[in-house]
């Protein structure tokens, strides 16, 4: 039988310069859609996957994240004596609901280098890799169904979707050919090859790797083996692409949608999509929209 995946690695060193100046003084990953940092939502994710241990490989000015996740005494206490127990009880869920640990990456060398910072907290057990940036709006969430095909091929599994040839090159693309799996026929592949960021003309496919991976611990020495690539960073598509020789890697076109949170237009996007569906906001955020002259 394989280890159950336990751990989940949130890579959040990034720099954030795509949000400047809101992320001047802030993470970008403590951004909050609604009412809540960007980075939760990939928390609760994995929660709701049945990942409780969570690893956040942080940077410089991440303190943020670390407050955020830990026991606000203050803030409990004042909300006790003020008898806010809704309130309360949100904010205690955060700190209850994981078991945390941090790691630094003290210069921003890349996905692969971020990913390889885990390599102690992680050790030989296979984990799971959240890039919180890419929030993901599902049923069954995204990085379940990652866990549910690994636990049949006990081999590295990456989520993926289509995008436009045209947008490619921003991502991680996929070479795969498509294996009949559980009577799905068009969602599990089987990976080819793997290049970071082609051009589109380069590209082998418009099968875009979006940021969830469920990993095996050899990627560790792989990521060891390769040099900088796209952008002169240690890229995990590269280490992916090296592991691969030795191993076989799926890929999941997952059901759900996708909201580039790293992006402002995708920022905004999200933002209006979960205010509309939130109980306590949508009609009247709905009809505020609709008295906009658009
Ligand atoms: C990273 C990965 C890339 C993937 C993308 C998904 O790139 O390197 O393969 O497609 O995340 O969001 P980044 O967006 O960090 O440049």
């Amino acid at each position: 039988m394989q280890p159950k995946v336990r751990k989940a690695v949130f890579p959040a060193a990034g720099l954030g310069t795509r949000f400047l100046p809101a992320t001047k003084a802030q993470p970008k990953e403590m951004l909050p859609i609604v009412d809540k940092p960007i980075i939760q939502y990939g928390v609760e994710e994995a929660l709701h996957s049945g990942i409780q241990n969570i690893i956040i490989v942080t940077g410089r000015g991440k303190s943020a994240i670390e407050d955020h996740f830990d026991v606000s005494f203050e803030l409990e206490n004042l909300l006790e004596t003020r008898a806010k127990k809704d309130l309360l009880a949100i904010v205690r869920s955060i700190s209850d609901m994981i078991n945390v640990s941090y790691v630094r990456q003290k210069e921003a060398l890349g996905l692969g280098h971020a990913v390889l910072r885990a390599l102690e907290l992680v050790g030989q057990e296979p984990f799971a890799v959240v890039l919180a940036d890419d929030l993901i709006d599902a049923e069954t969430p995204c990085l379940r169904q990652l866990l549910d095909v690994y636990s049949f091929f006990c081999s590295p599994v990456l989520a993926v979707m289509e995008v436009p040839r045209e947008s490619i090159s921003a991502y991680g693309a996929i070479d795969a050919e498509p294996i009949s799996h559980n009577g799905s026929h068009d969602r599990v592949y089987r990976i080819r090859d793997l290049v970071e960021k082609p051009k589109p003309e380069d590209a082998p496919s418009n099968l875009a790797i979006i940021g969830r991976y469920v990993l095996t611990p050899e990627i560790f020495d792989s990521i060891q083996s390769v040099t900088p690539g796209s952008g002169g960073e240690i890229q995990l598509t590269d280490a992916l692409k090296h592991l691969l020789r030795s191993r076989p890697i799926y890929a999941v076109r997952f059901e759900g949608t996708r909201y580039d949170a790293g992006d402002k237009l995708g920022f905004l996007k999200a933002t209006v999509e979960y205010a509309l569906r939130r109980p306590d906001l949508g009609a009247p955020f709905l009809d505020y929209l609709k008295t906009l002259k658009l």
